[in-house]
């Protein structure tokens, strides 16, 4: 195998979702986000652990990312939390998949698409309380309603909506999103449309606003064991579920006034042992990460120096004995040390969510947990 790779830890996966489970209002299901691969954690082995665990649905962007569920034999409800293009509508209906309606046109692709198939397909409705980026915004409201009402072979099981604040429970938003949410609600039960799914929190809202649990929550980060903001670090015992880790690729002494990597752009001051790590931006182990991140070898943080390459990056050990081989460690623990998401996040100036979904393609995901023995996708 490839001496880069991503760890995940599907028991961590489990145990997050039992926890949040075991927190949600009476009758409210557990959706478990798993779009973008699972945050970059692995879809089809996320979605089993979440499963196994509790969770009832699952939710993805796109119909590819629902095919890969369906094509691994998961059966469980997968909600497409964005409409899918129209020329995916057939695709959507054959999968099996439920998608989320916000225009004409889409509401009008799918309704030909069941009726080419000869079925009838559950949707759920979302609506734009705020945050204005997809949704039916409730000044169109009406017309949406209407054009459901020309799609016979459309069933509205559901109608959602997003918040605009992911990380700050406390917001004075939160509070104008829930209300017109409700009217939203409100406006439909006059039409007679009262879906038996109605859901808007993610895992900040999750954890902190039970009121805001409906019938189903839509739970992403949390699940993967990292906090939605700093503000909610507390919230609940989380566990991590990934680790990022390599082998040393190459161990040497080099002299002081060398420079290390393109551009020398980190120049020795002192003679210094230089660990060659075997992984870089083709990985998703961004540039911006250069001369800022850590690394941890034999037990302690070092600095990782230089520009990062495609493929390597390096650094920087001191005096610290050091081999080829030697475990490297960019993110999660070896031994008492701890490299946290947050921490690569600040280093990077983003947010945990990206650092653990920019992993990429590349990187093998080794597994570990009985969860991936136990979930068999077939609880939903
Ligand atoms: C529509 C929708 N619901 C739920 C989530 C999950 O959010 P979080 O990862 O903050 O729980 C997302 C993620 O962006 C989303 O787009």
């Amino acid at each position: 195998m490839r001496p880069a790779w991503a760890e995940i830890d599907l028991d961590a996966i489990a145990a997050n979702v039992s926890t949040i489970a075991e927190r949600l209002s009476p009758g409210a299901k557990y959706l478990a986000v798993v779009k973008a691969n699972a945050y970059g954690h692995g879809d089809v082995e996320v979605a089993r652990a979440a499963l196994g665990a509790g969770a009832s649905w699952l939710g993805v962007i796109l119909p590819a990312e629902g095919k890969r569920l369906r094509d691994a034999g998961i059966d469980a409800r997968i909600l497409l939390l964005h409409e899918p293009d129209p020329t995916d509508a057939d695709a959507v209906v054959a999968l099996g998949l439920t998608p989320s309606v916000f225009t004409e046109q889409g509401i009008t692709a799918l309704d030909e698409a069941a009726e080419r198939a000869n079925k009838h397909i559950a949707v759920h409705l979302k609506i734009d309380t705020g945050l204005n980026r997809l949704g039916v915004p409730l000044g169109r409201l009406d017309q949406a309603i209407t054009a459901l009402a020309k799609a016979s072979r459309l069933e509205i099981e559901g109608v959602f909506s997003h918040f605009a604040f992911a990380d700050q429970p406390d917001h004075p938003f939160i509070g104008t999103q829930v209300e017109r949410f409700s009217d939203g609600l409100e406006r439909l039960r006059a039409h007679g449309i009262q879906p038996p799914l109605r859901h808007l929190a993610n895992s900040a809202a999750t954890l902190t606003r039970p009121e805001t649990h409906y019938d189903l929550v839509r739970v992403g980060i949390a699940m993967y064991g990292l906090a939605p903001g700093a503000a909610l670090k507390d919230a609940m015992p989380y566990r991590p579920a990934m680790s990022i880790k390599a082998r040393a690729a190459m161990v040497k002494r080099v002299t002081k006034g060398e420079g290390i990597s393109y551009g020398l752009r980190y120049v020795l001051e002192r003679d210094a042992t230089i660990v060659s790590v075997p992984l870089g931006y083709g990985d998703g182990w961004v540039r911006a990460a250069g001369g800022k991140a850590t690394a941890l070898i034999g037990g302690r943080k070092h600095p990782t120096v230089g520009t990062v390459c495609m493929d390597s990056f390096m650094v920087d050990v001191g005096d610290t004995p050091a081999d080829v081989g030697d475990e490297v460690v960019l993110l999660g623990r070896q031994g008492d040390e701890v490299i946290a998401a947050e921490d690569v996040a600040d280093t990077l100036g983003t947010i945990n969510y990206e650092v653990v979904t920019q992993v990429s393609s590349r990187m093998p995901r080794v597994y570990s947990g009985r969860a991936m023995m136990e979930g068999d996708g077939r609880q939903g």
